[in-house]
């Protein structure tokens, strides 16, 4: 088995880590002061979301220059110094490639916009305008409006998946690809473990453009509909995969939204071109049709349990599967998958417990291992994504009062998973003693690492303890999956099996004490359990319990 699969991933957003300049945010000397922070959470990896230069309109998911760090997080010897002593940690550190995009200040894109007969005139998708002005074709960004800006110089539109100031690279061009590799290879030669590579279904784009049926009021379709996975984009990335990955030892993981299980073989394993693949069906299980944040379907627990159990099947003989229940894009998971009212301690210690246990590469996301919860602020003005000011300014065109739309915000604003790291009951957490770029959340003095840390009960002490679980017993890196009890509405129920020996999950996601049948183990010691007294045949409300035989 390879490093990868037998560790687990830090998901760290840098901005909210660690401010050691008073600046209000984070920097990459802020992560090396807790890199034994991390160690002692049994860390393999560090994902960092983007460092690289950028005007931070999307918080680096919209890059100026691939091979520089962002000054408001240090400078290139802070990024080789955090390589060198998280690798004396036994941590290696992974970068986020946003190759589908640059930002609107990178120099190639002045270039290209510079003129229509420059040198790099076609590394972006330009188009001409419609006889009458309007964009070249009717699909709507995925941060909201329409999908083409429109340039004077040129005198075209041109292309963003994303925000305006994210323009989409035309990948078409053999010359934007190489320059993509050569800035992979950069990152390989400082030491990267491995890339996260950023929303990449959307790298192909059609031959033609056409509009698509308007999905909503304003006439337009989110592009996503339009552009992902187009067909031929698996011969880029098998290029990628013999320019970058080839003869490393290091491991990819793309974020893949909108590939479908049956197409999985083709991106992941033996002849795939990635060693795993962010896929999102237990994490949209409220988005059973479109991921409007205006209209989320209702859920239950069978449905996630069927997503996660899809999963495990699919990734059994395809690859490998990266085991997450948090990013920076997404509500924190007390909030996501539990009842207003659970108890919170015992729900998150449940989600990790599943986190650990399921078959595949855990990734615990920043805060997740403290119990962090989602933010609900008055105003849209309040807020600082990109994403939430667009779902909301959609929703009020729409038609939606702004008690609608901002309860959407409340639900699954990305800035929920971005305050700041909470690390002690000083001002601002001790996360910076400036002002911190995105508010603190009200509960640091209660959920913070050291008050946690002096708990044997908190959540930081049962993630630790987690952590040396999952080094200790193979069976949770090797054993099979087989979910038990699929229609029950309450208890999420699986083992896994390895060399004659089988663990046992159960997790009660109800408020209520359920029975269960005990000879299923009858054998079994309990390993770890949320709550005390823990009695076969018997969970107690938000019990989260593992049993081996
Ligand atoms: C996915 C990233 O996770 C998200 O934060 C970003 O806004 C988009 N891709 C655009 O790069």
């Amino acid at each position: 088995m390879k490093w990868w699969q037998k560790m687990i991933a830090y998901e760290l957003y840098p901005k909210s880590f660690n401010d050691t300049t008073n600046s209000g945010t984070g920097d990459l000397q802020g992560i090396i002061d807790k890199l034994d922070y991390l160690k002692a959470l049994n860390i393999g990896a560090i994902w960092l979301t983007p460092v690289c230069r950028s005007p931070m309109v999307d918080n680096g998911y919209d890059i100026a220059d691939y091979c520089d760090i962002d000054p408001s997080y240090g400078t290139m010897n802070d990024m080789k110094t955090l390589m060198a002593e998280a690798k004396k940690r036994g941590i290696r550190i992974v970068i986020d490639l946003v190759f589908n995009h640059t930002s609107e200040q990178n120099p190639w894109f002045l270039e290209s916009a510079s003129s229509r007969d420059n040198d790099k005139s076609d590394w972006y998708i330009w188009r001409d305008a419609r006889e009458d002005g309007t964009p070249p074709t009717n699909w709507r960004g995925i941060f909201g409006g329409s999908a083409w800006t429109w340039n004077d110089t040129r005198q075209q539109y041109y292309l963003h998946t994303f925000a305006k100031q994210q323009p989409d690279l035309n990948w078409a061009n053999p010359e934007v690809r190489q320059a993509l590799y050569d800035a992979a290879n950069f990152w390989i030669d400082l030491g990267a473990g491995g890339f996260r590579i950023d929303a990449i279904t959307y790298i192909k784009k059609p031959d033609v453009f056409k509009d698509g049926t308007p999905d909503a009021p304003d006439g337009m379709v989110g592009i996503h509909d339009m552009i992902a996975n187009t067909e031929g984009i698996l011969d880029y990335l098998h290029e990628f995969k013999r320019a970058v990955r080839d003869g490393h030892d290091i491991f990819t993981v793309g974020e893949a939204n909108g590939v479908s299980a049956e197409e999985l073989p083709d991106w992941v394993g033996d002849n795939g071109v990635f060693d795993m693949l962010f896929e999102f069906s237990h994490i949209n299980v409220e988005f059973k049709s479109v991921e409007n944040w205006m209209t989320p379907d209702d859920w239950t627990l069978p449905d996630l349990k069927r997503a996660l159990t899809q999963s495990q099947k699919n990734t059994k003989d395809n690859g490998w599967y990266p085991i997450f229940f948090e990013n920076h894009d997404r509500p924190r998971a007390i909030n996501h998958f539990y009842k207003e009212g659970a108890n919170r301690l015992l729900a998150g210690k449940a989600i990790g417990l599943i986190l650990y246990t399921l078959r595949g590469t855990p990734f615990l996301y920043q805060g997740e291992e403290l119990g962090m919860v989602n933010v609900a602020w008055d105003d849209i003005a309040d807020y600082n994504d990109i994403s939430s000011i667009g779902q909301y300014k959609q929703a009020i065109e729409t038609g939606y009062s702004h008690e609608e739309a901002m309860a959407a915000v409340h639900r699954f604003s990305r800035d929920s998973a971005r305050t700041p790291m909470q690390w002690d009951t000083t001002v601002n957490a001790g996360f910076t003693t400036g002002q911190p770029w995105l508010p603190v959340n009200d509960d640091y003095e209660t959920y913070n690492v050291e008050s946690e840390l002096k708990d044997p009960d908190s959540m930081l002490n049962w993630f630790i303890k987690l952590g040396q679980i999952r080094q200790e017993y193979d069976i949770l890196i090797k054993g099979d999956y087989q979910e038990l009890w699929p229609d029950d509405e309450a208890i999420y129920a699986y083992t896994r099996q390895y060399d004659d020996h089988q663990a046992t999950i159960l997790v009660n996601f109800s408020g209520e004490t359920l029975d269960y049948d005990p000879s299923i183990i009858t054998e079994a010691n309990c390993i770890i359990s949320n709550v005390n007294n823990s009695t076969k045949g018997m969970l107690q409300p938000y019990e989260a319990v593992f049993y081996l035989d």
